[in-house]
């Protein structure tokens, strides 16, 4: 957030430090966002504390949480143009996620179909946390009085929910926190699964169906070779009869290999094979720098470290503001 223009319109954004980031997120998110910084001041959070709603190996959060921080710098987002940071950094997100649990019923939480599917998923450990994460997903969301936000369809419910807890607190007591909206960013590829080409490419799949921004080129090419295409042995942009070799065609559109129409020219009288290794090696080559980047970044911790230091200091600052206010408005006694 540049401090000489203050008024531009707020993005957050938040991404749980869990497993690596795919292609499909790069090309319909994470790319985008890098133009983003000239006309919006955009938060990007690795939400870690909510990444403890499912149960996971301390080491390994640990890691996937500067992995992830590292992999958005590599991936060319600025961060000293953006605020790029973890949660449990700014005591302020578990601080006004309390108050907003308050603001909160239990029968608005218990219709998010997240929960439901993941306490179904998960019945050893339906945890409370996991029953209150969206009020948590709530309090990222308004602490910054943000006006944005990028959400897939998974995610619209607890938009939605964020923008009611955000009515009900302000008709309460008066305007406090801005009501956010969905971000929905111009037309961009949407990148399906390489097993199930019906599918968007997910990285809570299995492995093979998704490529992940850190694959190594053996994996990429492997997992290209046996993506799923057709018996129609003709490469046509086909999304409903031919999903797979669709699929193929628009990742190397979108990595800027031409438009679809002169791509199947190109392809004309040619094999799947050689369609999945070109799309393979375009793959390898853009991701190439990216990776090299990040690389760079795992070496040199200190650098991280005092970049997230930073950054949480600046989004502190903000946080804090609201986070008084709505103190204050509630009735709590300060010093
Ligand atoms: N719940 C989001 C997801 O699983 C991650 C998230 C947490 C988030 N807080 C957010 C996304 C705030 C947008 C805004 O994808």
């Amino acid at each position: 957030m540049s401090e000489q223009t203050t008024k531009r319109p707020i993005i957050f954004s938040g991404i749980q430090p869990s497993g690596s980031i795919t292609l499909g997120n790069y090309i319909g998110a994470i790319r985008n966002f890098v133009l983003l910084e000239k006309d919006y001041d955009c938060l990007f959070c690795v939400v870690d504390l909510h990444a403890l709603t499912t149960r996971r190996i301390p080491a390994d959060l640990r890691r996937q949480t500067l992995e992830l921080a590292a992999l958005y710098i590599a991936c060319g987002l600025d961060p000293k143009k953006n605020i790029i940071y973890c949660q449990s950094h700014v005591p302020e997100h578990a601080e006004l996620a309390w108050i907003l649990n308050c603001y909160t019923y239990m029968g608005e939480l218990g219709r998010m179909t997240q929960f439901k599917d993941k306490s179904a998923r998960h019945k050893d450990n339906i945890n409370a946390g996991l029953f209150t994460y969206p009020t948590l997903m709530a309090a990222d969301i308004l602490l910054y009085q943000t006006n944005l936000v990028p959400v897939g369809a998974d995610q619209k419910q607890h938009l939605e929910l964020s923008r009611d807890i955000a009515e009900r607190f302000n008709g309460l007591y008066s305007d406090t926190f801005v009501i956010p909206e969905p971000y929905i960013p111009k037309a961009t590829a949407k990148v399906y699964s390489l097993t199930e080409p019906e599918r968007k490419m997910s990285k809570s799949d299995a492995e093979d169906s998704y490529i992940a921004l850190l694959d190594k080129p053996d994996a990429i090419r492997r997992k290209f070779r046996r993506a799923v295409t057709d018996s129609e042995a003709n490469i046509c942009f086909d999304p409903e009869h031919q999903p797979g070799v669709s699929n193929l065609l628009s990742i190397l559109s979108a990595l800027g290999e031409g438009s679809v129409q002169s791509l199947v020219e190109g392809f004309e009288g040619k094999g799947y094979g050689e369609l999945k290794d070109r799309t393979a090696e375009t793959v390898i080559t853009k991701l190439q720098p990216i990776q090299a980047e990040f690389e760079r970044l795992m070496k040199d911790k200190t650098y991280l470290a005092q970049v997230l230091k930073e950054n949480a200091a600046r989004a502190q600052a903000q946080a804090r503001r609201t986070l008084r206010k709505v103190y204050k408005k509630v009735g709590l006694y300060q010093l």
